[in-house]
């Protein structure tokens, strides 16, 4: 983990319009920058940045963030990765955390599951070409298909005896101890004795990035309907599906070196495609793809093609995969290969070449492909085809305009012809599914109008209707939030700042009821009393994106008064920044005032229950005292309720 103080550190740093200013075009407006939003698609600049909150927003598809965030998204970056791009470009020596004792110990459970997995592979390979059930059923099965003994080799095929525990009894005899045999998945407990799980299976490793298996298929030999086709390694500390790509430690180099990802479906279809000298080759294990194997895959390249079965269910299967590929912006082209049969077969059946051909012959870009098959069905019906307009609007708006422009342009026009639409209504329409993704992923907290009216609008009988302010409770709970982030180090009185002013009487009132925010009050807490002088930024930048989304709908953005405005009127005009203490004493008198208002509530509750006239004098004492704080506290916050 980077240090907190490290993170800090890049943070001061951070120029957001030096950073975004190196993918969008930006020109200064007023306080403001503002440029093409990278995002959607637009002809006039809504995209608008502000250097002194270090938020961007795009006024025209909602999309915001900050400098972190933009890299993540416009990047495909993940926190860390951002950090690091930032760390370097600002010459920041990043300081790493140790490891906390839970990490530690995955590590090592980790690493022992690797050993496990290693001397299995050897094991299992060692019995592939032993005499008699090895050789004789699995290995002649393996060369039946047409595997050759090289790639057999290569791709460290193995074989599970038949016997209940033959390779149990061997594990442990070499001391590899039962519960991590059972965690890998390799071994059961069954009536209290252990099992081979993958009995009488051909055995193929799953390699990760760097080459140490992770975990096996183990395929059936003889047909059984009974029995799963593969039995899988359960996810553990190093088996993770929707991370691993098999075939990819072996795939990698042709993969760069092509500039093209061939996806298929199963091991076999991978190792035979091997063979056939195609080596770009990576499968999914039947199911549609993560965003994590996609970006395994955008690590080496932005050429997708998959090549899946011609039949109905392959062609949805790779259409489940294109919505996230496209998201990565990845170029994605489909080949489907002929009904009845799989890359495997296939290849087996016509050979490389041909083989090779057909893929350069049958390959086609997905989203023209999609057209095609919409249009197809579409025929002479209107309604279906104002149906296939927007399906691929809808399609078109996932192509990562922030990647790219032109793809996404050229998408639009090539379209828009195909289908006899005009191309400025698609480019609306497009715009109109980003603008909608948007609000779906951003789901920000909604903002909030400062508190402290300032500037001549402000009306005069603004606060006098305390009770239905009252009401907003979430609103002053994140006015408190927000003073303590913006003016938590400005002074207070002497020798004291904000922070310490509003902790103590957070602490002291209990002033928070939302969990949220409590929670952002707390890691302020002790990142302040860790000495750090934690801001806005510490958590806009957070790594929890749902913390930093909710701190930028705390914070406002910066607004400019229309000159217009100006003219008329020749007073000071005051900033929030000039007015903190106002707001904060003020934001605190509220969020008191709620708690004696429902504490003179509660009371008046109890002293509704039949009680004894003594205890009733209690209540009615604290009664009277209560509504003395209220009037109190109404008094110093200069505002009289009639009542
Ligand atoms: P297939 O049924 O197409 O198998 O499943 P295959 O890869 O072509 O294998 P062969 O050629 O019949 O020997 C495709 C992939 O789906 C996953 C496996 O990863 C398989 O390679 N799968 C399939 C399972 O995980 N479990 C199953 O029971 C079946
Ligand atoms: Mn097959």
């Amino acid at each position: 983990m980077i240090s907190q103080q490290s993170i800090q550190q890049i943070l001061s740093r951070i120029d957001i319009i030096e950073i975004i200013g190196e993918f969008v075009k930006l020109k200064k407006r007023g306080i403001n920058y503002l440029g093409l939003c990278p995002f959607h698609n637009e002809k006039t600049p809504s995209f608008t940045v502000s250097s002194t909150k270090e938020i961007y927003k795009c006024f025209g598809c909602g999309k915001s963030g900050n400098t972190i965030s933009f890299l993540m998204e416009h990047e495909k970056y993940s926190y860390a990765e951002a950090l690091r791009w930032l760390a370097n470009k600002y010459n920041v020596e990043l300081e790493e955390t140790e490891a906390s004792p839970e990490v530690k110990q995955q590590q090592q459970v980790a690493e022992s599951l690797y050993i496990i997995n290693a001397f299995a592979q050897q094991y299992f390979s060692a019995m592939l070409f032993e005499q008699g059930e090895g050789s004789d059923i699995a290995l002649s099965y393996l060369k039946e298909r047409g595997f050759r003994e090289e790639i057999i080799q290569k791709f460290q095929l193995g074989y599970c005896l038949s016997a209940r525990d033959a390779f149990v009894t061997e594990a442990l005899k070499k001391q590899y101890s039962l519960e991590y045999l059972q965690k890998s998945g390799l071994v059961t407990v069954r009536d209290e004795r252990p099992a081979d799980n993958y009995r009488g299976r051909i055995i193929f490793p799953v390699h990760n990035q760097s080459g140490k298996i992770a975990g096996f298929g183990a395929r059936i030999i003889a047909k059984n309907d009974r029995a799963p086709k593969y039995i899988n390694t359960p996810e553990n500390e190093i088996y993770v599906k929707s991370r691993l790509l098999y075939g990819s430690y072996f795939a990698r180099q042709a993969i760069d070196k092509m500039d093209e990802c061939i996806l298929v479906e199963g091991y076999t279809d991978v190792i035979s495609l091997h063979q056939a000298g195609i080596e770009n080759v990576v499968a999914s294990g039947g199911t549609s793809l993560t965003p994590d194997q996609l970006r395994l895959i955008k690590k080496y390249t932005n050429n997708l093609t998959i090549l899946y079965d011609g039949d109905a269910a392959g062609i949805k299967a790779a259409m489940r995969g294109l919505d996230l590929a496209l998201e990565e912006s990845l170029n994605v082209c489909l080949a489907l290969i002929p009904d009845k049969e799989d890359p495997d077969s296939y290849v087996n059946k016509i050979g490389p070449t041909a083989f090779r051909e057909f893929i350069k012959q049958n390959k086609k870009d997905f989203i023209l492909f999609q057209l095609d098959i919409l249009l197809q069905e579409a025929g002479n019906d209107s309604a279906k085809k104002a149906a296939a307009v927007n399906a691929i609007a809808e399609t078109i708006a996932r192509v990562d305009k922030a990647q790219d422009f032109t793809r996404q342009q050229d998408y639009i026009r090539q379209s828009s012809a195909l289908l006899k639409v005009e191309e400025a209504g698609l480019n609306n329409l497009v715009n109109k599914y980003i603008r909608e993704r948007i609000a779906k992923q951003e789901n920000r907290a909604p903002e909030i109008p400062p508190l402290v009216s300032h500037g001549p609008d402000a009306d005069p009988n603004q606060d006098s209707d305390i009770l239905s302010l009252l009401q907003k409770d979430e609103l002053h709970e994140k006015a408190l939030v927000r003073c303590l982030l913006e003016f938590g180090i400005k002074t207070w009185e002497e020798n004291r700042l904000v922070a310490d002013h509003i902790l103590e009487e957070y602490e002291d009132q209990q002033l928070v009821d939302d969990p949220s925010l409590a929670s952002v009050i707390e890691m302020y807490k002790t990142w302040y009393k860790e000495g750090l002088q934690p801001g806005v930024k510490n958590f806009l930048y957070h790594e929890d994106r749902q913390l930093s989304a909710m701190v930028v709908g705390l914070v406002d953005f910066p607004y400019e008064l229309s000159p217009n405005w100006k003219d008329h009127f020749d007073g000071k005009i005051f900033s929030r920044e000039e007015l903190y203490k106002e707001e904060i004493i003020s934001t605190i008198g509220y969020l008191k005032l709620r708690k004696i208002r429902r504490l003179i509530e509660d009371n008046q509750k109890d002293l509704e229950k039949n009680l004894s006239s003594q205890e009733q004098m209690v209540f009615i004492q604290t009664h009277q005292h209560l509504k003395q704080l209220e009037m109190e506290l109404l008094k110093r916050l200069g505002t009289v309720i009639l009542k």
